[in-house]
């Protein structure tokens, strides 16, 4: 019966991904190619390429490869402010991409445009009921909704709030509008407890990076298992005069020097040292390359373990399988239980 429930709660959400389940493989730059995308499409759930910086021609071949590995469909993130935004659109529609998530900034309403002439479905991140409306208006086929808690690139505000703010709004005022919630979710009871309040599916990324079908090192995916959640940190920003952009990631030898660079960066600013501009893109050039550096050649102490709370989750390497399997397990079980609550109050 809880089976029956959970296929029922999600079936917006399945039905607009064309997937088993309504839990999409949040994209993770380096991490989210071939290997992990096809995975996740094949155990059920629905994988998303993380274009990331990657030049048209790359996006092509990732796309290609991941098409040999999976006959199932599958994503493509893209970042709006990448200069090559319209050529990796171009791709995804030569491609016939079914699905692609337009993220880092609102996107302009021509690239949604443009996208769904090409047939394929958009996705949007809403950080809050404005910005769901805007996108909404511009033409985007269902939301994301990415709380504080999630690895990588954050907002200010927590999914559970988001959640609260954006779920009732959205069943009102668009409720042809899935809505997935990302952020925080390492388990089954979390993803029933956000189909309950009208969510049509969840993102997850952090509770991805230690499935075996991952490339990231070894190195990172320890650091992934030793971590308890306290440790995914948002980056510090010393002066408001100099924007962090905040990410959260693993504390490590890296983000606990970034706050002193910024210290020295600032008083050189303030001595005359340095012109502004030149200060803010030291302060910037800080993490260039750095996921990079840890995902892929596995240095877990100048590069940046992005990470999620959900981190704490992460207790061991487990096939993608497995990981969809427990989180589809966990939330079925969660269902029947409470279910079957009063039924035992009336035995
Ligand atoms: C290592 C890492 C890299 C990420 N890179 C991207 C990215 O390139 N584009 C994007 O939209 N989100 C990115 N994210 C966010 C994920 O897609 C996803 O929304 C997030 O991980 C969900 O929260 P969770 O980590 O608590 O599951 C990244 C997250 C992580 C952990």
């Amino acid at each position: 019966m809880s089976q029956a429930h959970l296929s029922t709660l999600w079936k917006k959400g399945t039905d607009f991904l064309g997937s088993k389940h309504a839990i999409l493989g949040g994209a993770m730059s380096w991490v989210s190619e071939r290997n992990l995308v096809a995975a996740i499409s094949n155990a059920g759930g629905f994988g998303v390429i993380a274009a990331s910086s990657m030049p048209p021609h790359l996006l092509e071949a990732e796309i290609e490869a991941t098409k040999k590995l999976t006959k199932h469909q599958f994503g493509v993130n893209l970042i709006t402010m990448h200069p090559q935004l319209e050529e990796l659109a171009d791709v995804c529609i030569r491609q016939k991409v079914s699905h692609v998530v337009l993220a880092g900034g609102l996107p302009k309403a021509s690239i949604i445009a443009k996208l769904k002439e090409g047939g394929a479905k958009v996705v949007g991140f809403a950080p809050a009921v404005s910005l769901a409306k805007k996108l909404v208006k511009d033409g985007v086929d269902a939301l994301v909704i990415e709380g504080h808690e999630a690895g990588g690139h954050i907002g200010p505000v927590s999914t559970s709030v988001l959640a609260q703010e954006i779920l009732p709004f959205a069943a009102e005022n668009m409720p042809h509008v899935p809505v997935f919630v990302a952020g925080g979710i390492g388990r089954g009871e979390a993803i029933a407890a956000y189909l309950e309040m009208g969510a049509a599916g969840v993102q997850l990324g952090t509770r991805f990076v230690c499935a075996h079908e991952s490339i990231a090192h070894a190195n990172f995916k320890r650091s992934f298992i030793k971590a308890s959640a306290r440790d995914a940190e948002p980056s510090v920003q010393i002066d408001p005069e100099f924007p962090v952009i905040p990410v959260r990631a693993i504390a490590n030898k890296a983000s606990k020097e970034f706050a002193a660079v910024q210290v020295e960066v600032i008083n050189q600013f303030r001595k005359g040292e340095l012109q502004k501009l030149e200060a803010q893109l030291k302060i910037e050039h800080y993490w260039a390359g750095a996921l990079r550096r840890a995902v892929i050649d596995g240095d877990v102490e100048t590069g940046s373990l992005m990470a999620g709370q959900s981190v704490g989750m992460v207790t061991k390497e487990q096939s993608t399988q497995e990981i969809i399997d427990e989180l589809v397990a966990q939330a079925e079980h969660f269902l029947a239980h409470r279910a079957a609550k009063p039924q035992a109050k009336r035995a």
